[in-house]
């Protein structure tokens, strides 16, 4: 099931896609849902994504932790909605990949462990100067965190030129595949 949806994810990085390397996340904020864009990433272990523990959403998916992930992609006319469950990012991964940061992210990161990311910063107080006294070393700091993705379900719409779209749905569980009404 995961293979057709790197295949597709392939085709659309060929075809230098802008959104190749990235998705839509929800999270339930209560009982409102909140979406956001992050970079998709192929890890060791499968598909993953980074954030800060400190963020709205590292809380909200604790609460929430199936939840649903898109993608769309203009170049193959290709849209997946995902059912998945998150699970906590491996320390180890982290402790890989965070090194590789642009160095602004990096010090962004180190800003979230006092100021957290989304929360209001004084007018008389610039992000330069929050950055300039945060006290950002070359480690991951506690904060740096993320998820790892496990696929329940998921649902691939290919665009027809006729508007006759193919729509179909994957279970990895039972692995069957159905096509359905687009
Ligand atoms: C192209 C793009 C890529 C992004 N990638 C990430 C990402 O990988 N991790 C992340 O935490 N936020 C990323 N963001 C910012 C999030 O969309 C979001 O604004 C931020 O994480 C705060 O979300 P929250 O308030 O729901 O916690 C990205 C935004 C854009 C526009």
């Amino acid at each position: 099931m995961i293979g057709q949806f790197l295949a597709d994810r392939d085709r659309a990085r060929a075809a230098k896609d802008p959104w190749a390397e990235l998705c839509v996340l929800a999270s339930l904020d209560g009982t409102c849902p909140r979406l956001r864009i992050l970079v998709l990433r192929d890890l060791d272990g499968g598909l993953g994504v980074f954030y800060s523990e400190h963020s709205s959403k590292a809380g909200q998916l604790v609460l929430t932790p199936q939840t649903e992930l898109l993608t769309y992609w203009d170049s193959i006319k290709v849209q997946y909605r995902l059912c998945v469950t998150l699970a906590p990012m491996p320390r180890e991964v982290i402790d890989t990949h965070w090194p590789r940061r642009p160095a602004i992210s990096k010090a962004l990161d180190w800003l979230y462990e006092t100021k957290p990311q989304g929360s209001v910063i004084e007018s008389d107080r610039s992000l330069d100067q929050l950055l300039a006294q945060s006290d950002a070393k070359d480690v991951p700091p506690p904060g740096a965190s993320g998820a790892m993705i496990h696929i329940v379900n998921m649902e691939r719409l290919q665009l027809q030129a006729d508007g006759k779209h193919l729509r179909e749905r994957f279970d990895q569980t039972t692995g069957a595949r159905e096509t359905l009404v687009p």
